[in-house]
């Protein structure tokens, strides 16, 4: 049996699409490969939101590219985010590469393969969307988790936030079928799935490109699917997040008490200049409308520091809201200019080391809140699923998407359980069993 090797850069949404690539493998007669070095089929799954990822896939396909020494004939694919933007550039630099393809054409995975096998250089970058990319859905994913699965709702975004790629690397907003995601959710149910995640750039966007669906119709038609007992969504966008949305998630039992609503700044000079679409104030009054139907929510958002013109004034103004909402947990970033996008053409206005130094005290300030935040857990009898066996422990979530710790046999994986916390770190919870639902 051939051997394949996939390695995932990105966000769920590259996440998701490994899982079907490898579904297609499974499909093609492959089995995983625990290692690199004895795949015969390296596939890199890139991103290009940053910089940074960008130069993480081009050390990655340096030490790949060792498989070749012992096995001439094995294959490297790149695909991906950074595929579709630069994927001939990748391949002057790299070729060695034997695949490129772009983001959506995932589907054609089997015929690339198959002319890379035969020593061509396989590579299938379309500029437009694949008018057949949705032939990707009908193939089964090969998850890492056995109880919580992603289901892709929407691709694409239709936002044109300043500093942003992936509107260039994913296209235009695709709305996904409502009978096609209810049938595939209702699959992933049969198979032993308990928490169903919904994924997308922009999920709040879910039907716009529909006309006759909205994306609280889907939660409840997800909700009505025997056997899900949590619901999750990622990404929702301040913009676009109404009040019937809300009120869903208030009114349907399953949709978790946790939302992840980025930011990405404070200060409405730079919100404006990013293209947001919100100022702080009206993103705060939806953080207070979510507060009022969700009370216990649990919330997490993105930031960007340092992007063209912010100045100490302006990045005080996200310190403040960090300190208002106090999040759960917040994923930082300095700002990083983006080759084509309309911010790469704007003067960078401060040092990097000063960025740096807002970055880190931001961050050193956030580790602050999210102990707070965990410390309220202290002595509290929770819900988590039980997702994993690791070092001798059981590991789960709770629904406001805290890892807990705590001890108990495997017949518990998949469950939901009710845990006592009685012990409380940074970034995850400890505790004892208490009881088994059913
Ligand atoms: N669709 C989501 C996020 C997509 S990208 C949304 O609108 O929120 C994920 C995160 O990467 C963004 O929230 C942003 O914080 C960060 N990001 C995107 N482009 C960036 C850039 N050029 N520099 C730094 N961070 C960036
Ligand atoms: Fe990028 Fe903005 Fe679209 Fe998010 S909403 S993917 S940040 S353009
Ligand atoms: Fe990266 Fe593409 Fe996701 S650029 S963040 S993998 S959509």
């Amino acid at each position: 049996m051939k051997k394949y090797y996939i390695r995932t850069f990105g966000c769920q949404m590259n996440v998701n699409d490994s899982q079907k690539m490898a579904g297609i493998l499974k499909s093609l007669g492959y089995e995983p490969a625990t290692d690199w070095k004895e795949a015969d089929l390296i596939l890199v799954n890139t991103c290009s939101v940053r910089e940074k990822p960008d130069q993480k896939v081009l050390s990655a396909l340096g030490e790949f590219k060792k498989v070749k020494n012992d096995k001439p004939d094995a294959i490297i694919g790149v695909c991906g985010c950074l595929a579709q933007r630069a994927g001939y550039e990748i391949l002057q630099k790299a070729p060695f590469i034997d695949m490129v393809f772009g983001t959506t054409n995932i589907h054609h995975l089997p015929q690339l393969l198959k002319e890379a096998e035969e020593g061509n250089k396989a590579v299938e970058i379309i500029e437009d969307i694949d008018r057949n990319e949705t032939e990707l859905d009908k193939y089964p994913t090969v998850r890492d988790n056995k109880y919580t699965a992603y289901v892709t709702i929407i691709r694409g975004c239709d936002k044109r936030c300043t500093y942003c790629i992936v509107p260039y690397t994913r296209g235009k907003e695709r709305s996904r079928r409502i009978g096609e995601i209810i049938q595939e959710v209702q699959l992933l149910v049969e198979d032993g799935v308990k928490e169903i995640h919904l994924i997308g750039q922009n999920v709040t966007a879910y039907g716009k490109d529909l006309g006759d669906v909205k994306f609280w119709e889907l939660l409840y038609a997800v909700s009505n699917v025997e056997g899900v007992e949590r619901i999750r969504f990622t990404t929702g966008h301040p913009r676009d997040l109404d009040e019937n949305t809300i009120k869903a998630m208030a009114d349907i039992p399953q949709v978790c008490e946790y939302l992840h609503l980025p930011i990405q700044a404070g200060s409405d000079k730079i919100l404006e200049a990013m293209d947001r679409g919100y100022t702080q104030k009206e993103y705060l009054q939806k953080i207070e409308l979510l507060k009022k139907y969700i009370p216990d929510i649990a919330l997490s958002t993105d930031i960007i520091v340092g992007f063209p013109g912010e100045t100490y004034e302006d990045y005080m103004e996200t310190i403040k809201v960090l300190k208002e909402v106090e999040y759960d947990q917040v994923f930082a970033f300095k700002y990083s200019p983006r080759p084509g996008t309309p911010a790469a053409e704007m003067k960078m206005t401060e040092k990097p080391e000063t960025v740096s130094r807002w970055l880190s005290d931001l961050i050193n300030l956030q580790k602050e809140i999210t102990f707070k935040k965990n410390r309220v857990y202290e002595n509290k009898t929770v819900e988590v699923l039980i997702e994993e066996e690791k070092e001798g422990k059981l590991v789960g979530r709770t629904r406001t998407n805290k890892l807990v710790h705590l001890d108990g046999g495997h017949n518990l994986l998949g469950e939901l359980v009710k845990v006592r916390i009685n012990k409380v770190n940074r970034f995850s919870l400890e505790g004892e069993l208490i009881q088994e639902l059913v």
